[in-house]
């Protein structure tokens, strides 16, 4: 079986890490997979340190499509593919999650009537202005295989009309559609123990032991809006004066460069280490999750980040107005602040005074990729 895998963003290499692990470990003898980089993240910080550090084989190609307007970039992205898919005529290919190379992948192989194994599937945030909830409908509706990592997800997919028959074979017409583990949560168990043996992270930035807060913003909902990121902003540096609890913030490029833009120069140059506030380069796989395991609780939009403080037993504060993650809210271990200054600040002291205790297994058990290939491998879908 020969399996296209379109990775392009952060996320994608952490999730196919999980997946091409498995394939070398379990499947070599059925499975031949190409990985194919868009080059949707370029940045050595933001890719290249991800593929060393995880052992992650080399892409077969990289598109080298790099940043640009949504229309252009999955465009790009699109042309390159059909071209690559065309040329090796994979029996499946295999995307992740809600980027734009995910998009792209879907988009072009179910063009070329390739059938497209979703990984990922099902998560919703009802929110349309989300680049990436377009993305993921989009590519919900043209896969034949998906797997969700939640319950909610297969509810989410069945009240769009995306029922599983439990009759194969599967195609785009007759999805088969699987709730499996996190894959996330594989990568999680897999290497924290590396992460302890080999991070320096917290020594370089001379950070304690959960006692400090960690910070994470990319969403453009947050970055491209001053108003929002001062807000957000301005609760960290409150957080470390008043609740005298540090920030690190590992950088996103985008968030980077909003943040020297951001026009109220004296509140920027209050941010800094003399007040708590560790601006950092976005860090490796390894760094971040010795940050995450050592923070009192976390601070995010991200989805992955929402997860990983889930499986690492921390408390989180969502930097936004909905999650896709509702089990994380629904037990009281995550709060939803959006931008709000205030909300922000309250839900951290919430969580400093009441570490929650209690993280039911609602993600698996950390076996997901397994379970995933022996679908992929067994039920008939080409
Ligand atoms: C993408 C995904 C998002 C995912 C996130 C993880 C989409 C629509 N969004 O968002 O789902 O959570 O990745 O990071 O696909 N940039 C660099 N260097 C890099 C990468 C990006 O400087 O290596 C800058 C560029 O200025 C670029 C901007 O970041 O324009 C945004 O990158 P982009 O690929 O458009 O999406 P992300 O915001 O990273």
């Amino acid at each position: 079986m020969k399996i296209l895998t379109v990775v392009g963003a952060r996320p994608q290499f952490i999730k196919a890490a999980a997946i091409s692990r498995k394939i070398k470990e379990q499947f070599s003898d059925h499975v031949h997979e190409i990985l194919v980089h868009t080059g949707q993240h370029y940045d050595l910080q933001m890719s290249e340190v991800f593929f060393s550090e995880m052992g992650i084989p080399e892409p077969a190609y990289n598109l080298g499509t790099g940043s640009g307007n949504h229309g252009y970039q999955t465009g790009e992205i699109m042309k390159g593919l059909e071209e690559l898919m065309l040329k090796e005529k994979p029996d499946g290919v295999i995307v992740y999650g809600d980027t734009n190379s995910t998009l792209a992948g879907a988009l072009a192989a179910s063009k070329l009537f390739i059938p497209v194994i979703h990984i990922e599937a099902g998560l919703r945030s009802f929110n349309k202005t989300m680049p990436e909830e377009i993305n993921r409908i989009a590519t919900d509706h043209v896969s034949t295989l998906m797997f969700s990592p939640t319950v909610t997800g297969i509810r989410n997919l069945e009240s769009e009309g995306l029922v599983h028959s439990g009759t194969a074979p599967y195609h785009i017409d007759n999805p088969g559609i699987f709730h499996c583990g996190d894959i996330m949560y594989d990568n999680t168990l897999f290497f924290r123990k590396r992460s302890e043996e080999i991070s320096g992270i917290l020594d370089d930035l001379d950070a304690q032991k959960d006692n400090y807060v960690l910070a994470t913003i990319h969403r453009p909902a947050n970055t491209d809006s001053t108003k929002r990121l001062e807000n957000i902003m301005r609760a960290l540096l409150n957080i470390s004066q008043s609740l005298k609890t540090e920030v690190i913030l590992p950088l996103h490029p985008r968030t980077s460069l909003k943040l020297q833009s951001l026009p109220d120069r004296s509140f920027v140059e209050k941010l800094n280490p003399k007040n708590g506030i560790h601006l950092i380069p976005a860090v490796s796989f390894l760094d971040m999750i010795q940050l995450e395991n050592n923070a009192r609780v976390i601070l995010t939009d991200s989805g992955g980040v929402q997860k990983e403080a889930w499986f690492l037993k921390k408390p989180v504060v969502i930097l936004r107005a909905e999650t896709e993650w509702i089990e994380i809210t629904e037990q009281g271990n995550g709060l939803l602040a959006d931008a709000s200054t205030e909300k922000i600040i309250h839900s951290v002291e919430h969580f400093l005074n009441n570490p929650p205790a209690d993280f039911p297994p609602v993600y698996g058990n950390g076996d997901a990729a397994r379970e995933i290939m022996e679908i992929v491998t067994t039920v008939q879908w080409r």
